[in-house]
Formats: structure tokens, sequence, C-alpha cells
């Protein structure tokens, strides 16, 4: 196709704001997919993705509309994921910018478009959901030109879920979008956008060509890795697989080229021919590194193969979570594993459990600690609580940081202070837009990886919308807190806290364990130690009768159901010395108060 018949755009959102609904609409009127097709949201692939509502893998789909091809490049919706966003964005010559006419803009709206703008997109807005009776969508075209900066005067209105403005946002790409620059007799140079697993075709490469031709035959060269492959298929998605003979400069669409792991390709590389290779790399690489970091262990001792086999087989379809064998006095054998962030935590761990049927227990989570040792011995990078150096051999520990915006609608904007002053918060700006304040704070990323974020949403109601990124390291008065569990420490539990907010989140822990475990036969002590000072305490009392005290007279049956009931509840439990701890215990002990 020629550069003047081409338009890549992706499309900037809000969470729910309606993107998918959107694009879905986008390949049914370009005829991509008939009606029944459509009755599944088709760009969200993953089961995972459907139930929660969220992007995670890129993927892009091609369009003909009036003579023309669009490649729509869909991109995560998560502040976990911000580098695949970052690439998808530098794939695209603009975006469209989907605000929903009740809602408006929210902070990962503004994160996501002033992107957009560094990439020096042409942003079309789209405000969708005009078929609401909540929807106000002159209020939101005043206020995307006010917080954004942005000429809203040619918004298009759409209603995604009725199908309103559609051929009208399609003819907006046409016109408004410009076409991608290249040169298709210049050496190949593609950027290497997205990758995943598929089972039939091995890795699959979403690519952008910059300049050059791809066809099948040709030998490749990842700059970056190093490596070189032979291409043996190149295609797009329309979006299902098409073979094409060739993707020329300026075009985006998928290689395939006998590649095993999704880990041997990384996002932001750049593809070569290796008898013509380019002279420079395109700019921007970057290797995404893993900031959160848990113990993941079988609650079944005997699944721990079954578990290295599962988190194995996860890892083939994403390089970005990091994993390796660790051993816990208490917790047996288990993996102690990295990821981007805690949703992408999350999403692993429901993936394990659902997909390979895995029960596990998960540690507290912990971000990199730099230890700087005495004497100027090396500084070492902590991710694990259990590796804690002695503290008399500890000259300073740093942690890492993040600067955070949050939007939040003025009525909830007192808690919401309050929440981010309790997590050392530190407050660099306030401003108000239109009834709503948008606070920049500085926050360590400790205080952060818990439960910040569900705090954040139910505090607001689900208002507040938060963006973060990393801003280096800063010194800060670290300690480890132990949990002793019958003068145990029970060593899943203990964390790495600041000493300001230790007695308190040490109570509270202690309080939430006192619930949580259930009584035995004799008085269980529950306390949080630093070093060897006790900072809490609270004690489970002894339990008074059998339970089975309950089931006067020979109710066999009955007695029976209430044993096979305990047996059901022991498999879910860990045996601590002599004390059993359910397995929920272990996640809601590390929900602050
Ligand atoms: P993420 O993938 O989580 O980023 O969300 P998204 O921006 O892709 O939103 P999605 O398309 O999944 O839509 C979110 C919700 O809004 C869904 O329940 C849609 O049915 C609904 N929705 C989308 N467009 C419209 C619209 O035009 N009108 C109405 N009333 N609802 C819409």
């Amino acid at each position: 196709t020629p550069l003047d018949k081409i338009r890549n755009f992706s499309i900037i959102a809000h969470i729910d704001h309606g993107k998918s609904t959107l694009a879905d609409r986008l390949i049914q009127t370009t005829g991509g997919l008939t009606a029944r097709e459509m009755s599944a949201q088709v760009l969200d692939n993953m089961d995972i993705e459907k139930e929660r509502g969220i992007t995670i893998k890129a993927q892009t789909v091609r369009l003909e509309w009036k003579g023309y091809e669009l490649n729509l490049m869909d991109t995560p919706g998560h502040v976990d994921f911000a580098y695949e966003v970052s690439r998808s964005l530098a794939a695209c010559e603009g975006a469209l910018l989907v605000v929903d006419a009740a809602q408006g803009v929210e902070a990962q709206t503004l994160a996501n478009v002033y992107q957009s703008i560094e990439h020096d997109h042409e942003i079309v807005p789209v405000i969708n959901k005009i078929d609401l009776p909540a929807a106000e969508p002159e209020m939101v075209r005043k206020e995307i030109e006010e917080v954004i900066g942005l000429d809203a005067s040619r918004a298009v209105m759409t209603s995604a879920k009725s199908g309103i403005g559609i051929e009208e946002v399609l003819d907006a790409i046409v016109e408004r979008i410009p076409p991608p620059k290249g040169d298709r007799e210049a050496p190949l140079k593609a950027m290497l956008v997205d990758s995943w697993y598929d089972p039939y075709l091995g890795v699959v490469i979403l690519i952008r060509v910059i300049d050059g031709v791809l066809r099948k035959g040709q030998e490749i060269q990842f700059m970056a890795a190093g490596t070189k492959h032979l291409v043996d298929r190149v295609g797009c998605m329309r979006p299902k697989m098409e073979i094409l003979p060739e993707l020329a400069a300026g075009e985006i669409g998928f290689i395939t080229a006998q590649i095993k792991e999704v880990a041997q390709t990384r996002v932001g590389d750049t593809i070569t021919d290796s008898k013509r290779p380019a002279l420079e790399a395109l700019p921007g690489f970057k290797e995404v590194q893993p900031v959160v970091f848990c113990g993941l262990f079988p609650v079944d001792a005997n699944d721990f193969e079954k578990l290295r086999e599962s988190i194995s087989k996860l890892r083939l379809n994403d390089a970005s979570f990091s994993f390796e064998t660790e051993s816990s006095a208490a917790l047996g054998f288990g993996f102690r594993c990295g990821f981007l962030g805690l949703l992408h935590l999350e999403i692993i761990q429901e993936r394990l459990t659902r997909e390979y049927d895995l029960d596990l227990i998960t540690t507290a989570p912990s971000v990199i600690y730099e230890i700087h040792m005495n004497h100027g011995a090396a500084t070492i990078e902590l991710h694990n609580p259990a590796d804690m150096p002695d503290a008399s051999r500890i000259d300073f520990i740093e942690e890492p940081w993040i600067e955070a915006v949050i939007y939040v609608p003025d009525e909830y904007l007192g808690s919401i202070l309050k929440l981010c002053q309790d997590r050392r918060g530190i407050q660099k700006n306030l401003t108000y837009v239109g009834g709503r304040a948008q606070v920049t704070y500085e926050l360590p990323l400790n205080e952060v990886v818990f439960d910040f974020y569900d705090r954040l949403k139910s505090i607001s109601r689900g208002y507040a919308s938060f963006d973060y990124h990393q801003i280096g390291h800063r010194e800060g008065d670290l300690v480890k807190m132990n949990i002793m569990v019958n003068a145990e420490p029970v060593d899943a539990l203990s964390m790495i806290v600041h000493r300001g907010t230790a007695e308190a989140r040490g109570r509270g822990m202690c309080e939430r364990l006192k619930d949580l475990i259930p009584r035995h036969l004799f008085k269980i002590p529950i306390q949080a130690a630093i070093g060897g000072k006790v900072i809490a305490r609270e004690t489970i009392a002894a339990m008074r009768k059998d339970v089975t005290a309950k089931c006067y007279g020979g109710d066999i049956s009955r007695k029976k159901k209430l044993l096979d009931k305990q047996k059901e509840g022991k498999k879910r439990m860990r045996e601590y010395g002599s004390v059993s701890i359910p397995q929920e215990a272990f996640i809601a002990a590390l929900r602050m108060g």
C-alpha cells in the first residue's frame, strides 16, 4: 500500500470509557466481522481480560475504509503496562481520544494523552456514550479543551454501544491523521511492538515497518538481542489472520520466524535485514524490569512440580515476569516472582489458580530495596525480606519512590489527602479543574503496592483515578518486621516497613490475624517484632469445647459431615509448628487497615 493510503492510529481512553466497544464497532462497520462474530468483544482475547474488562496484551487490526488501509493498534489500559503502551503509541501517527460523555476526563486519559502528544500524534477527540441519560457532551468538550488543551471543536460524538457516529470516526481518521513517513527502498527497519505465543505458529511478532520491506524467507536480525531468524510468515489481522506477500514501510502487521519463546523477542527492539542491515536502531528501546516481588507457594507441598511447570508455561507468553526457586522455613518450596505491578501479580496468580487449578499462598509483596552496607561493602538489591542482613551491618537503606497523579472529585479530596499522608506522601501540587482536584504526590512505592489502589477506589466510590511513574531511590528509616505466631516467626508474613508506621502496621496485622486464625486447644500469642523487640501483641484464647460437642445425641451423619468439613478446611491450612493458619489469612493479613 502506498504511504498516502495508510493511516496508523491507536485508541487512548480511561478504563471503561468504551475503547474496546468502539474498536469492535470500527471492525464491524468496515466489514471485518459479521454481526454474530461481533457478539463477543474481539480485541480482548483472554478470559481474564474479559472478566476484568482490561486489555492486557496489545492487539492490532487492519481495516479497509474508502480505499484506505487503517491500522488500529489496541493498547493496554493499566499503569502496570506503561512501556507496552509507549511502544504501541510510537508505532502510530495519531490517536482517537475516547472520553466518556458522563464521566469526563480522568487521570488515565491525561497520562495517555500526554504520552500521545509526546509522540507527535494527531489526536481526534471522540466523546462516547452520548446515549447515556447522564451524558453531558458539551461539558466534556469544554473539559477536553480546558484540561488537556486540545481543540475539541471537531470532536466526534458517538455511542459505540448503539452504533452512532462510527462512520464519522472513520472519516475523521482518514482526513485528520497524517499518513506515515518511510522509505521503501531503504534497508529494513521495523519496530517490535508486541509478541505472544501461539500453540500452532510459535511466537507471533507484531511489528511496525519504518523503512524497507519484509517478506517470507528473509533472514532478519534483532538489533538489541543480536539474534537472527528466518521469516516464515508475513501477514495482518482483520481481525482474523491473513497471510500477505509483504509488509512495507509504513505498515503494521505480524511475522512469525520459528521462535519458541516470547522472552527472545523484546518489545521495542529493532528488526533489520541481516544481509543489508540498517545503520542505527530505532530510539526508545528499554528492557522492562519487574518492580514488585512476592513468593508463591503451593498450599499442598506435593504441587511444587506442578507449580513449576505452570509458571514456566505462563512465562512462555509473558517475558515481563520473572521467577526463581525459593525455600521458606514455614512454607517449604516455592518461587520468588517479579511483576510489573500489583495488577500484573494478581493476573498471574489468578491464571495459576484458575487455569492450572493450583491453591497458592502469596507472601507479602515487596519492592526492591538498596541496602548500603557498612564500611563501603557492596550494595545489596533486596526484594525478599527473608534475605535482610542483620541491622548492625547496614549503613543505610534506600527505597524506590514514585510520583503519582490523582484526579478526584472535590467531595472526596479530604479523604484522599489523608490516605496519601498516611502513606508517607509528600504533596507536590494541587489544582482544581471544574469541580475536580488534580493532586500530585510523591510516595514511597512500598506504601502503594499493598492496597493503595483499592483504598483509593473505595474511599472515592470509584471516582478517583491514579497514575504513577518511578522517580528513583531515596533513603528511608526502614526495618524488618517479623510476625510470630505461638513464638515462631512466620517468614511469609515478615515485611520491610518504615519505622514510623511499624507499630500501627504491626498492631493491625496482629488484630487481623487474631480474627483469621481459628482457635486451638491452647492459647496462641501473636506478636509483631522488630529485631528482638515486640511492638504489638494479641492472644487467641484457647478453644473451650470440641466442635463436635454441638452435635448432641447420636446424630452420626451430621457429626460426620462436620468432621468432613473440618478436613476440607484443613487442606487449605498451613501448619506452623502446632498452629494451623488458613490460606486466606495470608492475603487478608497483608491488607492495611
Ligand atoms: P478497558 O478495556 O477496561 O480499558 O475498557 P474499555 O475502555 O475498552 O471499555 P469497554 O469498551 O469495555 O466499555 C466499558 C463499558 O461501557 C461496557 O460495559 C460497555 O458496554 C459500555 N459502553 C461502551 N460504549 C458505550 C456507549 O456508547 N454507551 C453506553 N451506554 N455504554 C457504553
